[in-house]
């Protein structure tokens, strides 16, 4: 017999939870239910102290001068440093850089590379576009030897035979939460003599992480969603420490070169980590990117993870109970170790349906063709949100209210 929910049950549990007062170090408009944090992260209160000292200090004040008196030289390495932690890499394995499809398409390159003679990369149809784009620019570029090959996720460790240079998955995907076992496909790729590149965009401060221990050789991920490091906040990679010094980016900008500051007519890679980056960093961005990561350092991933399976599971359970026969199928994994920190469900009607949420004041979205997509940060997210959200959502199915006109004009970002 399953046990109903109820809002006073999911109150008596916000007074228990051990991770409730990271919520005051947010700015969450009141009454507001944020269920984006995997799209966009809510902003950090220490973030706009940051980075006014940035601007008014650091810039205004102290000019060029700052990119050693401040450090902003150093930046992209220590906050790849811990970011590094929050992913379970080795010291020197992890760095601040780009965007993640510039990331993605250097590791790829950089990936390729170091397997000459295998023609493949091997990825699945429902990756995020941005990852399969880069690779199809990538082949191009590279004369077309070489061929994406997309197999669906659950064929994919079959798929991996001695024509796979590389492995490019997304751990968690992006419109269904579903996870790979990282270990586990990453095994089977070095048995096979490939490669992997994780995309660890949903991944990333949303589930425990053990890149070194999983073996993984390449990994990319956002700053902007489960990190909050802000709006177009810098991205990070990963490299295998076994790789660093074999390993040819095909960026070879300035900040990448062993003597950046010596002027020298030739590329010369760095050693280690740092011959993963390109250019001038975007420094008041990557201001804000540190407050986020070091607010995250700040909860125990695990206690984080406890959290976010018990939110999954009660947004499943509400959906069921409340909004059932309604149209709404859930299409997430319901076992937690197969699913990220989101909760997707699919509704023929879900772009109008979660304008209408948004107009009341539950933010998800919508990801095409009919997913509405929720996500769990519970570094600032409370279980009765989830009960106001499903309650929402119930209403505005029952009133007709999604039916409005208004909520079905189509808007440039969904
Ligand atoms: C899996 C995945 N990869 C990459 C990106 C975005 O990459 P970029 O930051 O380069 O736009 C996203 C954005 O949502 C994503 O979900």
């Amino acid at each position: 017999m399953t046990v109903k929910l109820t809002r006073a049950a999911l109150e008596t549990m916000d007074e228990r939870d051990e991770l409730r007062t990271f919520r005051d170090r947010f700015h969450l408009p009141d009454g507001l239910i944020y269920l984006d944090g995997n799209s966009l992260g809510a902003m950090p209160k220490a973030a706009s102290e940051r980075v006014r000292h940035v601007v008014d200090v650091e810039w205004a004040q102290g000019l060029i001068r700052s990119w050693n008196q401040y450090g902003w030289i150093d930046l992209q390495q220590r906050i790849g440093a811990k970011i590094g932690r929050l992913i379970g890499a080795d010291e020197g394995e992890t760095i601040v850089a780009d965007s993640t499809s510039v990331n993605l398409f250097k590791m790829l390159a950089a990936a390729l590379k170091l397997r000459p003679g295998r023609r493949v990369i091997l990825s699945e149809p429902a990756n995020f576009p941005t990852d399969l784009y880069m690779a199809e620019g990538l082949i191009a570029l590279l004369g077309g030897d070489h061929e994406l090959v997309l197999a669906e996720p659950d064929e994919i460790e079959s798929a991996i035979d001695e024509d796979v240079a590389v492995v490019m998955l997304t751990h968690v995907n992006y419109r269904t939460g579903r996870m790979y076992d990282m270990a586990k496909v990453t095994e089977r790729a070095h048995r096979a003599g490939a490669l992997t590149v994780w995309d660890l965009a949903h991944s990333a401060g949303a589930v425990p992480l053990h890149l070194a221990a999983a073996g993984a050789d390449f990994a990319v991920g956002c700053g902007y969603k489960y990190l909050n490091g802000g709006p177009g906040a810098p991205a990070f990679l990963y490299v295998a420490r076994r790789h660093q010094d074999t390993v040819a980016v095909p960026l070879t900008g300035w900040f990448g070169h062993a003597d950046p500051f010596a002027f020298e007519p030739s590329y010369r890679p760095a050693s280690g980590i740092a011959r993963a980056l390109v250019g001038t960093p975007p420094l008041i961005s990557l201001s804000a990117l540190e407050v986020g990561v070091d607010l995250m350092l700040e909860a125990s991933m695990s206690a984080l993870r406890a959290k976010s399976v018990r939110q999954a599971e009660i947004f499943a359970a509400l959906i069921e109970q409340e909004v059932a026969g309604l149209g709404f199928e859930i299409v997430s994994p319901r076992e937690a170790d197969r699913r990220g920190s989101q909760v997707c469900l699919s509704h023929a009607s879900a772009w109008p349906i979660m304008q209408s949420l948004i107009a009341r004041g539950v933010i998800g979205d919508f990801r095409a063709p009919d997913v509405l997509r929720f996500g769990f940060t519970p570094l600032y997210l409370g279980y009765t949100e989830l009960w106001d959200a499903v309650a929402a959502l119930r209403h505005i199915m029952e009133s007709d209210e999604w039916k409005q006109p208004a909520h079905h004009a189509r808007l440039k970002v969904t």
